[in-house]
């Protein structure tokens, strides 16, 4: 807004300097691993819409496989207890307060490159805000994680997205930031919500159309609660997982069903 003020005065008065660019959030720095991309499109979106700077952060050897070679190598370095080690970085994080701090969730958490990084830096009195894309979920797993592994660092809530909707991050990340507090705008309060009860046939086809198609089953719908959104209806799914019965009614869905019968619902995360 006071961007936009600046510039139409500055088209106003003749004689008026051209004003300057927008200068970049000083000490915010977006920081991210990202192997297949889905991740690395959310952070230039965080570094655009806030100004940070950005940069990506590899590993010295890098997991360059397809997903089942991906798979093997975290298997055999969780077996032998190593951390891969990360590139140096070529910024100074002494000159940043706050990261946003970015990866992919794998096997239920911030990927391992993100512990090697932890190992190689100190984070400790700064701001840490996470985000992460994944298959089904881990951005609650990989907070706490990340909080338990940095109690002197401030971890703020964060956004996480599935890869197979990363192309509606662009909206979805400009509410999170403008909801947090991060850049002005109009906050968007989220109704409660409703208590949840057993499913009915209706509640378990929504859940169906949202899930169905995904490759991993994500358990039996029992109970649901949902709210009104501008445009949906959001549920959250307490589903039972198929022969885990100590796991009963562990498993949060979260799916959105558009007002429009015409659009598919679909599943926004699984909180495990
Ligand atoms: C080794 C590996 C393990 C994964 N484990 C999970 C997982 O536990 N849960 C999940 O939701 N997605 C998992 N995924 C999917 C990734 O989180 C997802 O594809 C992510 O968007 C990839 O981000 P990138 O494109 O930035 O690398 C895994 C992917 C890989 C390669």
């Amino acid at each position: 807004m006071l961007g936009a003020l600046v510039a139409l005065t500055a088209c106003t008065k003749k004689q008026a300097p051209a004003p300057e660019p927008e200068p970049a959030t000083p000490g915010s720095l977006v920081l991210y691993y990202s192997q297949t991309g889905s991740t690395e499109k959310v952070a230039q979106l965080i570094a655009e819409k806030t100004g940070a700077d950005i940069e990506k952060f590899g590993v010295a050897t890098p997991y360059d496989g397809d997903f089942n070679a991906t798979i093997a190598r975290c298997q055999e370095e969780m077996k032998n207890g190593t951390v891969p080690e990360i590139t140096p970085l070529e910024k100074d994080l002494a000159k940043y307060d706050t990261i946003y701090l970015g990866y992919p969730i794998w096997f239920g958490t911030y990927a391992p490159p993100v512990a090697g990084l932890l190992k190689a830096v100190d984070l400790k009195g700064k701001v840490v805000i996470p985000f992460c894309t994944f298959g089904s979920g881990g951005l609650e797993t990989s907070t706490a994680n990340l909080k338990a592994a940095l109690p002197e660092t401030t971890i703020l809530d964060g956004y996480g997205i599935r890869t197979a909707r990363v192309e509606k991050a662009a909206a979805e990340v400009g509410c999170f930031l403008v909801n947090s507090g991060i850049v002005a705008g109009e906050k968007v309060e989220l109704p409660e919500f409703s208590a949840a009860k057993p499913v009915t046939k209706a509640d378990i086809a929504i859940f169906n159309a949202a899930c169905g198609d995904y490759q991993m089953p994500l358990g039996i719908p029992v109970l649901a609660a949902s709210r009104a959104l501008a445009d949906a209806t959001e549920y959250v799914f307490t589903a039972k997982n198929k022969g885990q019965k100590d796991k009963e009614a562990a498993t949060k869905i979260y799916v959105v069903a558009p007002n429009d019968k015409n659009v598919k619902p679909e599943f926004t995360k699984v909180v495990r």
